[in-house]
């Protein structure tokens, strides 16, 4: 009975549904047939504010009146309760008073900051994650934001690309289960919502493959890669009912991805059937006449509204020529109303033409953005985010009874520079609120540990003259802690480096402090993998750090005193040394695979360096172990339609309660197309206290084993296939073969 009355009430709720979408889109129909051509364009155009400008900047000293014309949509870069506001009332001054939208880079936090998207990745959590971008989307909302240009969803395999620092890392799988987990985050229980803003996924698409790894750089890749590797945490996005998509500044194989019909209409509208809309990246419908792909703004226009571009975020090349091509009858008016419906349907979604004024309130923005449950969740994610790399002597945890810690560095005290790239520059507010490191540590030992500073050196320059006082304070303390990397705008959007060492005289401080014979502790800073082969070789203790937001100081603190046991797992690669970058560890194995790390003879490998990385994605050390064991699969044959029930037991061997990233890998070993030695296909994350075992479940299934056959078609193929978990990619613990039947 309960269930059909549980049926009946989900028919109604379908009716419901159904007829408030029908409503919004008769509304949509009714507003679109009032608008003038002009009008119609000018939803299709996206401004900055002058105050915060995120890309070349651009003059126009008209855009009030360009607004009360109504001859922009949507805004990017206005902030605030009081600014939206005093904006949103010159569109109410428009003919048909249709609301803006404003729009931001709430990347990874907005007044609370979180770790970098990186680092986030490396926690492996993705309900922390969901979390920290639903706290982000609460605090822009409440500040008048409607739509924040995240996720960031590009695969990066090359760390010399400054953007690493955006997404997910390199992995398809880990960055489409996080993707997913983002747009859940920031949209919330949906548009609407006062607590939610629209996602963005971008930069659509392949953006992250930059030749070089130089930003902006052209992409050449295969038909293959592009929807095996490139395209499936969009697809996610998409799932997840990401409301906007953002195209990206790169051509592909030769085409802009803003000109690019193939991705934006045939996949992106048409196989994934996406209802949002697609905003162009800032300036990339111009930047088309400099690829030269177009001749000029009109023909740009023309090719990127062809090609499923809705919105021109700065390029101004809509406003100018939309409405002659639709007079000479190069585009039709229908391609035009199809973008306007799009974005009007959010407006609508949004609630904006009951109350456009609806996100924006001071009183709340007050509440919200000062909620200190905001900070206790950042401080929880960050310390999450952290990656033990080396803990060879046992240094960490440290003692609650150190009497004197030395912590030197040029980082230490530096409080804004924690928030990373991408953070929002908040005007009115002080910086307060930033834990610096420093600060972080001193919240956290007692009374009885006396703490001691030098900065030791800058974070580039080539002065040594502060060495001496570094050495000094060092020979005083019981330990060194040492906080280096590289400055926080080092990575981030323009920020391609060639070199991705450590910079400066860092490693020469380290050098100095290693000879007090002190037991030093090397935090390491940064946006990107970096090289750092003596610190890695020689430092016995050695902790990724990042950059940790808002409560980066009290996280650090966290995880030095193991009041958080570290159980962050590298996203990426970390390559020995820049020539083998691109690096990453699903590649093939050629026909001439190296068969140890000497191994040099006519094999694929380089002569002046092992063949393996420096450190394996998937790695990350706790302060206890964990031991896999009892591998059971419920059978070693698998039909097509059918499924395989993986058990293993993972036991905590050691002296401190801690979580372990369990991840499940698999290879296909013989394809019509060749597969890689091994891919992410799942993991879980478990707590355990010391000496608790659990049984875990994983199942194997078709879309598990599933790839792009020679004709490009999603498929499996019959063979024998191998199940690998461990702690790492490189660290396999259990093994399996089975088969795949028809
Ligand atoms: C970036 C985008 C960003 C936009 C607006 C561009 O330069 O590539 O990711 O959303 O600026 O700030």
């Amino acid at each position: 009975m309960q269930k059909y009355f549980l049926g009946f009430v989900g028919f109604l709720f379908g009716i419901v549904t159904y007829a408030q979408t029908q409503t919004i889109d008769q509304k949509v129909d009714s507003l679109l047939q009032k608008m003038t051509l002009e009008e119609k364009i000018g939803q299709l155009n996206q401004y900055t504010s002058d105050w915060h400008q995120t890309g070349p900047i651009t003059i126009n000293p008209n855009k009030q009146a360009d607004i009360i014309n109504g001859q922009i949509g949507s805004m990017l870069n206005v902030m605030g309760a009081n600014y939206t506001r005093q904006y949103q009332e010159l569109a109410m001054q428009s003919r048909l008073k249709i609301p803006l939208l404003f729009g931001l880079d709430v990347i990874h936090g907005y007044k609370t900051t979180f770790p970098i998207p990186l680092a986030e990745a490396a926690s492996w959590d993705l309900p922390a994650i969901e979390l920290s971008a639903r706290v982000a989307a609460t605090e822009a909302a409440a500040s008048g934001i409607h739509w924040t240009f995240a996720p960031m969803v590009d695969i990066a395999r090359d760390p010399r690309w400054g953007r690493v620092m955006e997404g997910a890392g390199e992995d398809t799988y880990l960055g489409s289960k996080i993707a997913y987990a983002r747009v859940k985050g920031f949209q919330g229980d949906g548009l609407g919502n006062l607590n939610s803003v629209m996602a963005c996924a971008k930069h659509f698409a392949a953006y992250g493959a930059a030749v070089g790894g130089r930003d902006y750089n052209s992409v050449d890749m295969s038909e293959r890669m592009l929807l095996e590797t490139y395209l499936p945490p969009f697809k996610a996005a998409v799932d997840a009912g990401a409301a906007t998509f953002m195209n990206s500044f790169n051509d592909i194989n030769g085409i802009p991805a803003t000109g690019n019909a193939y991705i934006q209409r045939d996949i992106l509208k048409g196989k994934w059937n996406f209802q949002g809309f697609v905003l162009s990246d800032w300036g990339s419908i111009g930047e088309m006449v400099t690829h030269g792909y177009a001749k000029d703004p009109k023909d740009a226009a023309y090719l990127a509204i062809t090609a499923g571009s809705d919105v021109d975020m700065e390029s101004n090349a809509y406003r100018y020529n939309l409405a002659q091509l639709v007079q000479e009858n190069k585009i039709s008016v229908t391609l035009i109303d199809d973008a306007v419906r799009r974005i009007l349907r959010k407006k609508f979604e949004l609630g904006l033409f009951e109350d456009p004024y609806r996100y924006a309130d001071p009183t709340r923005q007050q509440e919200v953005l000062f909620n200190p449950e905001h900070a206790k969740i950042a401080r929880e994610v960050a310390a999450k985010s952290v990656v033990l790399l080396k803990n060879e002597k046992q240094i960490l945890p440290l003692s609650k009874d150190l009497k004197t810690i030395a912590f030197i560095g040029p980082m230490v005290k530096l409080k804004r520079a924690n928030h990373g790239f991408w953070a929002i520059d908040l005007k009115e507010i002080d910086s307060s609120y930033i834990v610096s490191q420093w600060e972080g540590l001193q919240n956290k030992v007692g009374k009885n540990t006396k703490l001691l500073y030098a900065k030791g050196c800058d974070i580039e320059s080539t002065d040594k003259s502060g060495f001496a006082q570094a050495i000094k304070v060092a020979k005083k303390a019981d330990v060194v802690i040492v906080s280096i990397g590289e400055r926080y705008n080092m990575s981030g959007e323009a920020k391609s480096r060639s070199n991705i060492g450590i910079p400066g005289v860092q490693e020469d401080l380290l050098k100095e402090l290693k000879k007090t014979g002190k037991p030093v502790v090397v935090l390491i800073n940064a946006g990107r993998p970096l090289v750092f082969n003596w610190t890695a070789d020689n430092m016995s203790t050695i902790v990724y750090t990042w950059w940790l937001g808002s409560e980066a100081g009290n996280a650090i603190a966290d995880v030095l005193y193991g009041d958080y046991n570290p159980s962050g797992k590298l996203p990426m690669t970390f390559p020995r040394d820049e020539g083998q970058i691109p690096i990453y560890y699903n590649h093939f194995n050629t026909g001439r695979p190296p068969k140890d790390e000497q191994d040099k003879i006519n094999v694929s490998a380089y002569l002046d360096l092992p063949s393996s990385p420096k450190y394996h994605f998937g790695f990350g050390l706790s302060y206890t172990t964990f031991q896999y064991s009892d591998l059971k699969i419920s059978q070693s044959q698998m039909q097509t339609d059918g499924s395989i029930d993986v058990e293993m037991k993972l036991t905590n061997t050691g002296e401190y309660a801690g979580a372990e990233v369990v991840q499940l890998y698999i290879k296909d070993i013989v394809g019509s197309v060749v597969r890689p030695i091994l891919e992410l296909k799942d993991f879980q994350k478990v707590n355990l206290a010391p000496g608790e075992t659990q049984t875990l479940h994983f199942k194997i299934d078709k879309e598990k084993l599933s790839f792009f056959n020679q004709r490009l078609e999603w498929t499996t193929e019959p063979g024998a296939f191998e199940l690998m978990i461990g702690a790492s990619s490189a660290d396999i613990r259990l093994r399996a073969n089975f088969e795949l039947t028809n």
